[in-house]
């Protein structure tokens, strides 16, 4: 039984004082809900103030994304060993940093194994554009995403691992994929997995939806076999948002 995540990626919202109110607002109410491992990624400059804020809770925090190398001239960079201590996952290959940083499929893989390194856990984000979606290339295309990201990892890592499928054009889109739609996709990401490390491997990978969730659809992509959480953006911005795609998780995968 994978047990799901949610994940919410609060890209540039929220300063540092807006994101403590927010997750001392939600706590609470998260607290009674630990059927599934819920995370926030809010910026770098909160993450202090959000890891102190949720040191005594089972509230992970994650980061947005981490440089491979561990300390050197790239000016506005963030290492891995300096999120040590203040996360337990981070965001690598989000779209949004493929698009608008440059970062290709060997980045994404030297970011991830740089977080294994120093034991952070890697949420690796694929996922194809609208173009890539209307010729019908999908599959092909996360396949050969997954497999860039993945190379060079071991078995042994996979554990520490979530992979998050999120079509760019239903982020921030208000269009979301159907959950059947999803879930054939992320069937064909376990099946990639299962090629490279093995059937048990793939099995036990979690692996997420992202793209225009909210409670509205939630259970479209809860109730699917192979979806085991999400990536959210905006509606992970909203405190009773948040915490009914939670609880909506449980119910969908009948964890209550
Ligand atoms: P969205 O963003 O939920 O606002 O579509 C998802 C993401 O980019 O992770």
């Amino acid at each position: 039984m994978r047990t799901p995540i949610i994940a919410g990626n609060w890209k540039m919202h929220k300063t540092p004082a807006e994101a403590v109110a927010f997750v001392n607002a939600i706590k609470g109410a998260l607290a009674e809900l630990s059927a599934v491992e819920r995370v926030v990624c809010p910026p770098y400059v909160a993450l202090p103030g959000v890891a102190e804020a949720l040191h005594n809770t089972d509230i992970a925090v994650g980061a947005q994304d981490v440089h491979w190398e561990e300390s050197g001239a790239f000016t506005s960079q963030i290492s891995a060993p300096m999120l040590v201590g203040l996360v337990k996952y981070v965001i690598v290959g989000h779209s949004e940093t493929r698009q608008y940083q440059g970062v290709t499929d060997e980045m994404v893989n030297r970011k991830a194994k740089a977080a294994l390194s120093h034991g952070l856990r890697p949420i690796i984000a694929v996922g194809e554009s609208l173009e890539i979606n209307e010729a019908g290339e999908t599959q092909a295309f996360v396949e050969r995403q997954i497999r860039a990201a993945f190379a060079g990892i071991p078995a042994e890592d996979l554990s520490r691992i979530v992979v998050a499928y999120e079509p760019i054009w239903a982020i921030g889109t208000g269009r979301s994929a159907s959950g059947e739609q999803a879930n054939a996709i992320i069937g064909g990401i376990r099946a990639t997995l299962a090629e490279l490390y093995g059937a048990a491997h793939a099995e036990a990978m979690r692996i997420q939806y992202g793209g225009s969730v909210k409670p509205a659809n939630m259970v479209e992509f809860m109730s699917q076999p192979h979806i085991d959480g999400a990536l959210v953006g905006g509606a992970s911005l909203k405190e009773d948002a948040f915490v009914e795609l939670v609880r909506l998780a449980i119910q969908a995968k009948g964890l209550a």
